[in-house]
């Protein structure tokens, strides 16, 4: 993994073009641009954060922090990046920055057959707590997972 890679905060609306480019790859079911747009806007909580190397994003994250409650909204790393650790370095930084803010707990919810990412908190010390029966729109239920800090 290169090191010129860092974690920045999203300040800029713009950014989304690019993020949405990685969200179409990543995921079968995209969320569309104007539901990150709407949130980045508008949630008063939500802070997204891009993986840059070099100058190209490559990976991006989505947080709702809610005094000491913290969600991972979306976390994703492009298709031709994943499995080189990029993945890690997000995750270790939203740990580290949640928890000098003082937060408590991590929650997030994953597809039940998405393994990969089940694996990937699973590392993170994330367990499964919950299931949410139906919670995707094509039918498909949630494991709800959450991180104590
Ligand atoms: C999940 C995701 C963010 C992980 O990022 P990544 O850069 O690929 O992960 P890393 O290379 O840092 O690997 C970290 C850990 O993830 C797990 N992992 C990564 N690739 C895996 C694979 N192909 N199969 C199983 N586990 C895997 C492993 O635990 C791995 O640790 P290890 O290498 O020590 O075994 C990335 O694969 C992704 O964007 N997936 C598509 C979007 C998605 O599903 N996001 C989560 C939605 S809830």
């Amino acid at each position: 993994m290169s090191d010129d890679v860092k974690v920045v905060k999203v300040e800029d609306v713009r950014d989304f073009n690019e993020i949405m480019e990685i969200e179409e790859k990543a995921f079968a079911y995209p969320y569309p641009i104007d539901l990150f747009i709407f949130d980045f806007e508008h949630h008063p909580y939500s802070e997204y954060y891009k993986l840059m190397l070099d100058d190209q994003i490559i990976g991006y994250c989505g947080l709702w922090i809610i005094f000491e409650d913290v969600q991972i909204t979306t976390i994703a790393v492009h298709p031709d990046y994943q499995g080189k650790g990029y993945g890690d370095k997000m995750m270790e930084f939203i740990i580290n920055y949640v928890k000098e803010l003082g937060c408590r707990n991590i929650t997030l919810e994953v597809r039940v057959s998405n393994n990969k990412a089940i694996n990937f908190y699973k590392k993170h010390q994330f367990e499964i707590v919950g299931l949410r029966k139906q919670y995707y729109e094509n039918g498909e239920d949630a494991y709800l997972m959450k991180r104590d800090l």
